[in-house]
């Protein structure tokens, strides 16, 4: 059988460089690795083989299908070549390095996103995502947010008419839409659609009334996180932020939680960590986002019993990570395209 498999590999090597069409090399290929090609023969032999021999024969029936899988990829490159050099005739050599020079890079925010999600379903979340345009029922009423609520006022967020005209028809809106303000959006859509237990990040744009400075911008963008399932305990929020801020900030960073308010958290924190190494910001407690245990009301507002389950919620900006992480001090260099920025995170 060794033998036998020797001079298959012989065959080709020696056969393989002188195929020249596909017709050729489909034909060739067949009298090896086609139903009854010599190589399959000698697999289909393997039956016979003593049990004892099993694994030497199967490691050589291996290596011969390498060399032959090889010998045959290098033909069809090869011949691959000829045609595109045959298409493009001779004044074209396609090995050539292109003369545009100026390729892209991935955007500064949407690596610290990317960043953030994997680490996230690395330990399990899955990422969930909703429109950026929304009704007031899922921006605000199903979080608990009262309609008082300054967030809520026409100066603070971005409403669209509620005349809206398509063509020469103008039709009344009986619901308010806007521009969603925050990702918490994302835990009402999901919670509507999903059952318990229900793990998710939400990573979005998110648009506000400010006035752009150097940490405001009318555009910016958010991860927000969900976990939903019976028994979920402050612990395991904590937990996970001690795991986010270490992975993100290295291992030294430290976590504080302190009491704050969201009308759909119930307690409510802000989320504060702690660096070493972070060079200007190293050793001041930098505030990066806001969490809690999802508030009874917000359950109700999507049928879910919150006497069977509970929940833990955190929600953030991702230019504030970005910028503490890339040394960036001014938020509106994101948005400017100018490439010399740009460049700098390549
Ligand atoms: N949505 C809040 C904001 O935009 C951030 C936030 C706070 C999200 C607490 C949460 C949370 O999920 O639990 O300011």
């Amino acid at each position: 059988m060794q033998e036998e498999l020797n001079k298959i590999v012989a065959g080709v090597r020696e056969k393989a460089p002188q195929i020249a069409t596909r017709a050729e090399f489909e034909s060739y290929k067949a009298t090896i690795s086609g139903p009854k090609g010599s190589l399959t023969e000698v697999m289909k032999g393997m039956g016979k083989v003593p049990k004892e021999d099993k694994p030497a024969m199967g490691k050589l029936i291996n290596e011969a299908k390498t060399a032959v899988t090889a010998e045959f990829k290098a033909v069809v490159e090869r011949l691959e070549a000829a045609e595109l050099a045959a298409k493009l005739g001779p004044d074209i050599d396609p090995s050539l390095p292109s003369p545009d020079l100026n390729r892209g890079t991935i955007h500064p925010i949407a690596q610290v996103r990317d960043e953030m999600v994997n680490l996230f379903r690395r330990i399990g979340f899955s990422v969930a995502e909703a429109t950026e345009v929304e009704t007031e029922h899922y921006c605000f009423d199903a979080l608990n947010i009262p309609s008082d609520h300054p967030a809520r006022d026409m100066q603070d967020s971005y409403y669209l008419p509620e005349e809206l005209k398509v063509g020469n028809v103008s039709k009344h809106v009986d619901e308010k839409y806007l521009l969603r303000t925050h990702t918490s959006t994302v835990q009402i859509r999901t919670m509507l659609e999903e059952e318990p237990p229900i793990r998710i990040v939400a990573p979005g744009r998110c648009f506000r009334r400010d006035t752009p400075d150097a940490t405001h911008s009318a555009n910016f963008h958010q991860i927000e996180g969900l976990y939903v399932d019976k028994d979920v305990s402050l612990m395991d929020l904590k937990a996970t932020l001690d795991h986010f801020v270490k992975t993100i900030f290295g291992p030294k960073a430290k976590t504080r939680l302190r009491p704050s308010f969201f009308p759909f958290t119930e307690p409510s924190f802000e989320m504060d960590f702690f660096s070493p190494d972070l060079g200007k910001l190293s050793n001041k407690w930098l505030e990066i986002m806001g969490c809690g245990m999802v508030d009874p009301e917000v359950f109700k507002a999507v049928n879910i019993d919150p006497d069977v389950y509970t929940g833990y919620a955190f929600g953030m900006g991702i230019e504030r990570i970005a910028m503490i992480l890339q040394g960036v001090d001014d938020i509106r260099y994101y948005y400017q395209n100018d490439v010399r920025f740009l460049k700098q995170f390549a």
